[in-house]
């Protein structure tokens, strides 16, 4: 057959394993929880545990809190991660006093690209598959008028925590997300999308925290599309969604705005993208529905440059001189 012409085979194997894990995610996460308890002695996520095994980035505050008690409470084991300590062993606690999923916690910063790399070390340590992995953590469009940000890698600090940190993460953590297929990869993104300027990524000139914000999260959209394409034979599907407009969390109070919805909506919109069988991998939801992301995510040659340029980001030496400015504290 000319390796050019789409085997058919191939494509309808393809097929009925994006069914068949959309299926599998679906009940796993939905119903098939109702069984938590794993084998006696198995450490959670060995293949002799029948627990979802979930990681949530983001999840000591807000909407990945809410939405990792929510699948904690049907049986998952999740791995609740941020830079907060302390509000990550309250979130592990409010799980175990539930009684009915099991949790941990594991801190990095994700302005810093080593503690990625560490985060991934340690579930590949401890892990031998992953069946869903939810892109959360973030930093907001920050309080008006504030100066940009450097990491001590040397990227913005928005584009850093809210995308690079997830892509890095997400690749590292493809084989155990492979190894639980099918599996899911949600990108929790937003409504606000702006056009990502290659030629100054850093934002050198005419930063403004709502814009950085909103080009992290469109870099999100087109890793998305990305990892869906790439994973169409791996049994490992992607979504991205627009959880809710301006819920109440620590993000929206930052920047003085008055609150428009509640983080349940945002759990639900995120649940939603979670157990969705009725559309394909690479969907963006807004809130519940499908909808087109930003143009640029359709651009293939604009998702080429992000990929090659995210991967030299993440694989470069950090730069010297730069991130002096101290991200936002983890103590709010
Ligand atoms: N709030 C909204 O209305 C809204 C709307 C659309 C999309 N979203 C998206 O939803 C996600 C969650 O937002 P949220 O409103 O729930 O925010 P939030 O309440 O401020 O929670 C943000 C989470 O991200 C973690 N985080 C922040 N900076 C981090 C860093 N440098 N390294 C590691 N973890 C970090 C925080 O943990 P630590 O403090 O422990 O580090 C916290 O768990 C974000 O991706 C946001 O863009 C939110």
């Amino acid at each position: 057959m000319n390796p050019a012409m789409p085997d058919p085979r191939r494509a309808s194997a393809s097929a009925s394993l994006a069914s068949l894990a959309a299926a599998a995610v679906t009940i796993l996460l939905l119903s098939g929880c109702g069984e938590p308890a794993p084998a006696e002695g198995a450490p959670a996520g060995s293949v002799a545990d029948a627990s979802p095994v979930v990681l949530v980035t983001g999840s000591t505050d807000g909407l990945g809190r809410e939405l990792a008690l929510r699948l904690a409470a049907e049986g998952a084991h999740l791995i609740i991660h941020g830079r907060n300590a302390e509000r990550g062993a309250e979130v592990v606690a409010a799980i175990e006093a539930g009684g009915v999923g099991s949790a941990r916690f594991l801190a990095a910063d994700f302005a810093v690209l080593d503690e990625v790399r560490r985060l991934a070390d340690d579930i590949r340590r401890d892990y031998d598959r992953l069946d869903l992995l939810v892109n959360n953590a973030g930093v907001g469009p920050g309080a008006p008028g504030h100066e940009r940000v450097l990491t001590p890698d040397g990227h913005e600090l928005r584009f850093q925590v809210n995308y690079l940190a997830g892509f890095l993460l997400t690749r590292e953590l493809l084989p155990l997300l492979e190894a639980g297929a099918p599996s899911r990869i949600v990108s929790i993104t937003s409504r606000n999308q702006q056009a990502l300027d290659f030629d100054d990524l850093r934002m050198d000139a005419g930063y403004a925290g709502g814009v950085a914000y909103g080009k992290s999260k469109l870099a999100q959209v087109l890793m998305t599309l990305d990892l869906a394409e790439e994973m169409a034979d791996r049994g490992v599907q992607a979504f991205a969604v627009h959880p809710a407009p301006a819920m109440e969390t620590a993000l929206v109070r930052e920047t003085g705005s008055t609150p428009q919805s509640t983080v349940e909506q945002g759990v639900e919109a995120v649940l939603n993208a979670i157990r969705s069988t009725d559309h394909p991998s690479g969907t963006y939801f807004f809130e519940l529905e499908p909808r087109p992301a930003h143009d640029q995510a359709y651009d293939l040659e604009a998702r080429r440059r992000l990929r090659e340029l995210s991967e030299a980001m993440v694989t470069a030496a950090p730069a010297e001189g730069v991130g002096t400015a101290a991200a936002p504290s983890g103590a709010r």
